[in-house]
């Protein structure tokens, strides 16, 4: 089965309301594709001047966080049904950054997945080992891990619609991407991992994305491998570099 390349740039937190506006006019023209998924993942005060300046593109906006609760008093929190409502297609679910500040775990995760199929919204799952894991040679011990608690309890036709990024935390924001066998071998590691926990229909259908210091200059190598299927990209989303990478061949 062919997936569709989905590359997803993570603004993180850059970008007042004013500049979302003059990026995505300076953006705009050079993502423009066909057969690529194009996702603009923007912090939660940019959500709805992003919507506006996308409408009638090939850009569809993500959220970069997301609560498990439909409301209430939980100060501070977004609700799955305000992103919906708002217009938002993606919502990246346990960054690294997330679960290192702000210490969110994967049981957390679990709910918060749940939440969003719930509201017909599509998770950006991360996962992705420290450099000591992978010193220590436990690297796929841990992403399965990760990937298992999870997933753990949502079905198959679920996941085959989601979207699975690894990113080596030791690779995030350095320049030092993983090299292009390392990358392969770990989302090959998740494929497999979905297909035993479900089975080949869903690993195959699900698209697993790899992050890291993607830029113009390593992107096409990385997205040709077999189980890598685009990237969510950092630093180079937020310039027009950004273009390049999406439409790399
Ligand atoms: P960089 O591309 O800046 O390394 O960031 C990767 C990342 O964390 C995307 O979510």
């Amino acid at each position: 089965m062919e997936r569709r390349r989905i590359v997803a740039g993570n603004w993180k937190m850059n970008m007042t309301p004013a500049k979302t506006v003059e990026l995505i006019a300076t953006l705009r023209p050079l993502v423009e594709s066909l057969d690529v998924d194009v996702v603009f993942c923007v912090p939660a005060i940019d959500i709805v001047p992003a919507i506006t300046a996308t409408r009638g593109t090939n850009i569809a906006i993500g959220a970069q966080n997301m609560y498990f609760e439909e409301s209430g008093a939980y100060t501070g929190e977004i609700s799955p049904q305000m992103l919906k409502e708002a217009g938002v297609k993606y919502v990246i679910l346990g960054h690294s950054e997330r679960r290192e500040y702000f210490h969110e775990t994967d049981e957390e995760l679990n709910k918060k997945l749940k939440k969003a199929f719930e509201h017909g919204l599509t998770p950006i799952l991360c996962c992705g080992e420290t450099l000591e894991q992978r010193e220590m040679g436990i690297t796929l011990d841990f992403i399965r891990m990760q990937i298992k608690s999870d997933l753990n309890g949502i079905p198959a036709s679920k996941v085959e619609e989601m979207v699975i990024a690894y990113e080596p935390i030791w690779a995030i924001g350095t320049g030092r991407t993983a090299t292009t066998e390392q990358a392969e071998e770990v989302c090959k590691a998740i494929r497999d991992c979905i297909a035993e926990i479900y089975d080949d229909a869903t690993a195959q259908s699900v698209r697993i994305q790899y992050g890291g210091s993607v830029n113009a200059g390593n992107a096409s190598e990385l997205f040709a491998q077999p189980d890598i299927d685009g990237g969510l990209v950092g630093g180079a989303s937020l310039k027009p570099e950004f273009g390049k990478i999406v439409n790399c061949k």
